[in-house]
């Protein structure tokens, strides 16, 4: 499946140690921390070990400087485990792209390091309450004051939250400006005002946490400010989650496959009117459904990746979009199937498909809604169409008064 021209050797060898730690450290253990709502700090530790936090982190910060491709397939064999642990890693590059991709030198030498040996977990806390699509529409203010920021206000569904111990807030700084309103600060765990306050109970994911982080009159120095000049935040959320999607749409991919490979396992043992259940038709239609869809999801996923990692500027917003939208409806779609091949045993919390179904949902949700998705493709398709002005003499025109008007079917157009 994975050959050599597309994948360079050292992100298939990460894969290969992520797959390892999967079926080591994620798989037998995952049924455990769902029900208990813990963080599966063993497997985190062995990712740490195993270096698979470098893979995000460039190379002169003591990464490996593997790119969002590697990203994605790492977190996919994560996520094929459980997909609650395939976030718990991704979310840590979510958290990093900030400082990655806006950071200054100093901020970079200061904390990617930390990140890549493992030593420091990290969060995005972008959400609030009153602000989830309409990004812009934040709440939380930091102020002025000295050589600080005075941080206020809560941000919702944290991910990685009281895990994390770097967490990159989006501020207001100011609220007078519609462009340069908000920037983003790093405020690090421990920091006088700052505490998580609620850990939500989720129907899914259930390992990793998502809690409220509160900021109290949160004092951070002015050179957490990422970037080091204000009114740069939206615009480093928004290339921000242009690279963090396919991570999502990776997650997504793991899920489903995962699902599919349960179900497999389960329709050729399982046996009904002296057959097993694979060698009926209309379980073939959805095992091969499943299969085609979770394969074209996996190589948008890995194409809005590559081509992040080739440093094209333009499309990879719309690129990573589809990647996040399709792989995940893919995700909850082969988990719904997955669930119905399963039968009476798929509704039961007995076997671990219930918990794909229980985990695909969130996927169609953060990281942007999929109609935020939508909306984001739509909108850059039709910018794009000013490049197709070649193609204006073949569609009706406002002059045209009837099909008589019209130009030949065939042939140079009336009106060219
Ligand atoms: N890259 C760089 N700049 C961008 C950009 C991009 N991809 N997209 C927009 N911008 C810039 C625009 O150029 C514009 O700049 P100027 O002001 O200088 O002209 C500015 O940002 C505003 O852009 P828009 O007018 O397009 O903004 P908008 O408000 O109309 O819409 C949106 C933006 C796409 C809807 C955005 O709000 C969005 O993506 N919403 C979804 C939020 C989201 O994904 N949240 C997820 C939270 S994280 C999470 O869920 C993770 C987790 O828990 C695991």
């Amino acid at each position: 499946m994975r050959d050599n021209i597309v994948f360079s050797e050292q992100a298939k060898e990460l894969a290969a140690k992520a797959r390892e730690i999967a079926e080591k450290y994620v798989r037998p253990s995952c049924a455990k921390y769902d029900q208990l709502q813990e963080y599966n700090w063993d497997a985190a530790r062995a990712v740490a070990q195993a270096g698979l936090f470098k893979t995000f982190v460039p190379k002169e910060y003591g990464g490996h400087g593997a790119g969002v491709l590697a990203l994605a397939m790492v977190t996919e064999e994560l996520a094929k485990a459980d997909s609650g642990f395939g976030v718990a890693f991704a979310v840590n590059a979510l958290g990093s792209f900030p400082i990655i991709l806006g950071g200054t030198e100093e901020q970079k030498q200061k904390w990617l390091p930390q990140i890549a040996r493992g030593e420091k977990f990290v969060a995005f806390c972008l959400s609030e309450k009153f602000a989830g699509s309409d990004a812009g529409g934040l709440s939380v203010t930091a102020v002025e004051d000295g050589d600080h920021y005075v941080i206020c206000g809560e941000k919702k569904w944290t991910t990685n939250g009281g895990v994390a111990d770097i967490y990159s807030v989006f501020c207001v700084t100011d609220p007078t400006s519609k462009s340069r309103r908000i920037s983003a600060l790093v405020v690090e765990k421990g920091t006088p005002g700052f505490s998580v306050k609620k850990i939500e109970n989720k129907m899914g994911i259930r390992t990793v946490p998502v809690v409220e982080t509160h900021f109290d009159h949160v004092r951070v120095p002015k050179s957490n400010l990422i970037g080091g000049r204000p009114g740069m935040g939206f615009k480093h959320a928004m290339m921000t989650l242009d690279c963090a999607r396919p991570g999502v749409a990776a997650q997504a991919v793991g899920a489903a496959q995962g699902a599919l490979d349960l179900a497999l396992v389960y329709a050729n043992r399982r046996r009904q009117f002296d057959a097993p259940i694979s060698s009926f038709q209309m379980v073939q239609k959805m095992l091969a459904d499943m299969a085609m869809k979770t394969e074209a999801a996996r190589w948008l996923v890995y194409s809005a990746a590559a081509q992040i990692d080739a440093g094209r500027t333009d499309g990879v917003t719309k690129y990573a979009a589809m990647a996040k939208c399709f792989a995940t409806d893919t995700a909850m779609e082969v988990a719904t199937d997955a669930v119905q091949i399963f039968g009476g045993y798929g509704f039961m919390e007995d076997y671990p498909i219930a918990k794909c179904f229980r985990d695909a949902k969130i996927l169609q949700i953060y990281e942007g809604t999929n109609q935020i998705q939508r909306l984001v493709i739509a909108r850059n398709l039709i910018k794009e169409a000013n490049e197709l002005a070649h193609l204006e003499a073949y569609v009706p025109q406002e002059s045209q008064q009837s099909y008589s008007d019209a130009p030949a079917k065939t042939g140079a157009p009336a009106r060219a």
